[in-house]
């Protein structure tokens, strides 16, 4: 990929910082991102970025950086939603309020805001001559994992919305990417043990070899398998996600 105008949120770490680093040297990539010291990080480490600060879930910071996008660029090439948070669920200690709040979160990042964002980025997209929508949602999508049931339901919910936004925007000539990634070595899944991580970089160079060759649904690693193990034996698929503990968390 050369000389596009590449979007992404959530680009200051993780796989977004890892897809920024093969694509920074032969394109425009402009970041999205809320924390100041990220972005003083991500800037520090590639200069070569360019850095619009928002929190993805601000209807008003979005329509800022797009109208600062189409006055500095005036098109996008590639949009790409990689911001997320994923919240323990712990159904039966956590506070009623706490609970709530933290599955509004996990909604408002991983599911409304790369709706709003695509819906804002449309005109920009459409001056594009091959526009690319990219949903980075999670092998979760398929099958859910109890302590992140609620992360993995806003990632299904956004799968399926992907699904429908591939043929809505077919007639506008936008090609819509969903990878699933699976477990992948990042700060969010930094407290999940006894499950092989992928290294980001090799990740990030998965997603870049299937998107030049054409694929737009991405089961990455062991994505791919599960994927399958969920349509065929949905209840061994569940149960190999989340084996039981000898104590249940209500008896704890
Ligand atoms: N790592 C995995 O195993 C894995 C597996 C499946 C799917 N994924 C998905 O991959 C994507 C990238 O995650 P990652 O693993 O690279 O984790 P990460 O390093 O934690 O990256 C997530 C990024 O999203 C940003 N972000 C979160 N909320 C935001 C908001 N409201 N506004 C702007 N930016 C926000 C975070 O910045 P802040 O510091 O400001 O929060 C962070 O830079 C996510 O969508 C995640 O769900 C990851």
């Amino acid at each position: 990929m050369k000389n596009k105008i590449i979007v992404i949120t959530g680009g200051a770490t993780g796989i977004g910082l890892a897809i920024i680093k093969k694509l920074i040297n032969d394109n425009t990539v402009i970041s999205i991102d809320r924390n100041p010291a990220k972005i003083a990080a991500l800037k520090a480490a590639l200069p070569k970025v360019e850095s619009l600060k928002a929190d993805v879930t601000s209807n008003e910071e979005l329509s800022n950086v797009i109208a600062s996008i189409e006055k500095s660029h005036g098109k996008i090439d590639m949009l790409i939603n990689n911001a997320g948070k994923g919240e323990v669920f712990d159904f039966v200690k956590t506070p009623e309020k706490e609970l709530m709040k933290r599955i509004e979160t996990e909604m408002s990042i991983n599911y409304f805001a790369p709706i709003l964002l695509t819906k804002k980025a449309l005109p920009l997209l459409q001056k594009s001559t091959e526009p690319i929508v990219v949903i980075v949602s999670s092998g979760l999508a398929y099958m859910p994992s109890n302590t992140g049931a609620t992360y993995s339901a806003t990632k299904s919910a956004i799968h399926f919305v992907t699904m429908c936004l591939r043929h809505q925007l077919a007639p506008l000539k936008i090609r819509v990417v969903e990878v699933l990634p699976p477990v992948v070595e990042t700060d969010m899944s930094k407290d999940i043990t006894g499950l092989k991580k992928m290294p980001v970089d090799k990740f990030a160079q998965l997603f870049l070899d299937k998107l030049s060759k054409g694929e737009n649904i991405m089961n990455i690693g062991q994505t791919a398998a599960l994927e399958k193990f969920s349509r065929f034996f949905p209840k061994a698929a569940f149960k190999m996600l989340n084996p039981r503990r000898k104590k249940s968390i209500a008896q704890n």
